[in-house]
């Protein structure tokens, strides 16, 4: 059993008060059956966060609802202006740190080499990355999907060892889906999401059958149960569709 997940990855949106917003939503509608919530605001709301995680604990009732980071440096501490480390994101509450993402990689220079030692640093920290991985929109018309989202993995692996996704939560982002308004179909997603879990099945039976794995990329509540009902979709990483209180609790819903 791979239990639901849906993320939201607030970027660089939201304000304290949305996440007052939305807590005041779960404690009264999120049933505690349902799918495991992480929310990752910029890092500045994560105290924010982890006060109302506190402050909510009973109302929420068993619902898993946990919190993540959008980014942690690859380094331990020292003279690096701006950057916070995986033990700073785990004294703050984190249990989740996403890495990885198209944004990052793209405009702020994260080299797969990069990526995989952050994703390093997560672990070695106790926070369970969500790595995202995708193809740009050039790569899946040129046939190289597959190819692209290979590499990513296997850097990733050639790294931090075969076990290095043991715990570990994958989010299939096409960068042509990412922020467009066009999703992928719940067929293009299964097609990539298999073919990711067959690649960590090669490494590790184990890892393969329960490594969860999400779909990031324009979900909003009306496309997401398609897409979600997908054999190996595990739920979403949602971008836009986060940053609303009531779109957010149905995608939290639909993935259940
Ligand atoms: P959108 O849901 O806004 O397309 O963003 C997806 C994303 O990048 C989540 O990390």
């Amino acid at each position: 059993f791979r239990r639901p997940m849906v993320a939201g990855n607030w970027k660089m949106n939201g304000s304290a008060a949305l996440a007052q917003e939305l807590f005041k939503k779960f404690a009264s509608k999120l049933q505690n059956d349902s799918a495991e919530v992480v929310l990752c605001p910029p890092s500045i709301y994560l105290e924010s966060v982890r006060q109302l995680l506190e402050a909510n604990k009973e109302a929420l009732d068993g619902s898993l609802v946990r919190m993540g980071a959008q980014n942690l440096s690859q380094h331990d501490f020292g003279a690096y202006t701006g950057e916070v480390s995986g033990q700073m994101l785990k004294d703050c509450g984190c249990r989740y740190v996403i890495i990885g993402h198209s944004e990052r990689r793209r405009m702020y220079g994260e080299t797969s080499n990069i990526v995989a030692e952050k994703f390093a640093a997560a672990q070695k920290h106790g926070l369970t990355p969500i790595l995202c991985v995708g193809e740009s929109g050039p790569a899946r018309e040129a046939r190289r999907t597959f190819e692209v989202i290979a590499e990513e993995l296997d850097i990733v692996i050639q790294k931090n060892g075969t076990m290095a996704f043991d715990n570990a939560i994958i989010a299939y982002e096409p960068l042509w889906a990412v922020g467009t308004g066009k999703s992928a179909t719940p067929e293009q997603a299964q097609e990539v999401h298999a073919f990711i879990r067959k690649r960590l099945s090669e490494v590790s039976p184990f890892i393969g059958e329960n490594i969860r794995i999400l779909y990031g990329g324009s979900v909003t509540p009306s496309n997401a149960a398609d897409l979600f009902a997908q054999p190996d979709v595990d739920g979403g990483l949602i971008g836009g569709a986060s940053l609303n209180s009531t779109e957010f609790l149905s995608l939290c819903t639909i993935a259940m």
